[in-house]
């Protein structure tokens, strides 16, 4: 048990990915968690960012993950079903979920209130008020209305399902205060947004929205968003974008007791996990792994980076010498089980020699299927 009594996470631990290799000679992928990554990263995140950091569970909802986010000072936590804050709930009682989508299971949010206690919620359409307020105490609840917001930078456009246009934003805000919830206003730039002028584009049409309304808005939420980077993918760090927040909210019409909310996903949850895959086959400039596009690496068919930093090893040990590039295709039998772009890796490469991609924490575990019978469960912490 844990010091909240309802979970215990105790992988098994070793010292490096070399020793893990020595002792389990693995069969199938084995992901490994890096916690003083995690915790050091979400700290620096709370350090950095000027305002109240919710860590987007979508992006790894497995247990020990949120939970290093969490001791890394995370305490607020944006779920997207009752089955993510059931999750979080179990791993870290005292935190605060955010029931953050507009769309929901019937009865959900009635359940997210009355057992855990959840406050905040979403609509992007004045039609999603009424079920929502049938189901919660609306004098009790803080009923934030998403705004559409694109940009180009954006691998992907957040606004394509959600959020209604700015010029409706108005209108639904009074729907919500009339409803007797307190309205707050929430945008999401995208995903892996590679410019920060996004946000300064999407505070711009919120300072629109709050010039029209009749009453102040206290909590505005700029969503997620925020990029890493990858092997060529390079993108700018995280404080040209808090810079950018920093300077665009200041412009925002005042407001008692303002609060920036921020929902970030990948910017958490990418950088301490690794997934340890074998090499079964050889052919030529091609690589066959244990691990594939139907599991760890599926997020790759998005638009945005093509590679994750990767090491070799052979026997136990690190494997170096002259490189060249490799095309790495997965182990179903499914044609498009090939991941994009190309590796460097050692020239004599092959059979039974071991790779660790890294920083491959985001959308990583949760996409993972059992398409063809292939799938891993196995995790494990690396201390060293
Ligand atoms: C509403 C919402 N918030 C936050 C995020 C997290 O995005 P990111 O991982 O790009 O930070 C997403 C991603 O889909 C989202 O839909």
């Amino acid at each position: 048990m844990n010091r909240f009594g309802v979970m215990k996470i105790n992988r098994v631990s070793f010292a490096n990915v070399e020793e893990m290799l020595r002792a389990l000679q693995p069969v199938i992928p084995v992901y490994c968690i890096y916690p003083d990554v995690y915790e050091a990263n979400a700290r620096d995140f709370v350090a950095g960012f000027p305002g109240r950091v919710l860590y987007a569970v979508k992006a790894n909802a497995y247990p020990d993950i949120i939970q290093l986010i969490y001791q890394g000072g995370v305490r607020h936590f944006d779920c997207a079903s009752l089955a993510e804050i059931e999750t979080v709930m179990q791993v870290c009682p005292d935190a605060l979920c955010y029931f953050m989508t507009p769309v929901r299971l019937r009865g959900a949010a009635r359940e997210a209130q009355s057992r855990f206690g959840v406050k905040h919620f979403m609509i992007d359409h004045l039609s999603g008020l009424e079920p929502l307020a049938g189901e919660i105490d609306m004098g009790s609840s803080v009923v934030f209305a998403r705004m559409a917001t694109s940009h180009p930078s954006a691998m992907q456009d957040l606004s394509v399902r959600f959020g209604a246009p700015p010029a409706d934003v108005a209108d639904i805000l009074n729907a919500i205060a009339g409803a007797g919830a307190e309205p707050a206003l929430a945008f999401n730039v995208g995903s892996s947004v590679t410019s920060p002028d996004a946000y300064r584009h999407a505070i711009g049409l919120a300072r629109n929205v709050l010039a029209a309304l009749p009453f102040e808005i206290r909590l505005i939420d700029i969503g997620g968003g925020f990029p890493r980077s990858y092997p060529g993918f390079e993108v700018p760090s995280l404080n040209e974008y808090f810079d950018v927040i920093r300077a665009n909210v200041a412009t925002l019409p005042p407001a008692s007791n303002r609060e920036v909310l921020v929902e970030p996903g990948r910017a958490l949850a990418a950088p301490g996990l690794s997934a340890v895959v074998e090499v079964l086959l050889r052919k030529e400039q091609r690589l066959y792994l244990n691990d594939g596009m139907y599991g760890i690496f599926w997020e790759l068919r998005f638009k945005g980076h093509e590679r994750f930093p990767v090491r070799a090893f052979r026997d136990g040990k690190t494997l170096r010498g002259e490189t060249q590039s490799f095309r790495l295709h997965g182990p179903t039998c499914d044609s498009t089980d090939t991941m994009p772009g190309e590796v460097e890796l050692p020239v004599d490469i092959r059979p039974g020699d071991y790779l660790e991609f890294s920083g491959i924490g985001a959308y990583s575990l949760s996409g993972r299927t059992e398409f063809n019978g292939h799938y891993s469960d196995q995790l494990v912490t690396i201390t060293g």
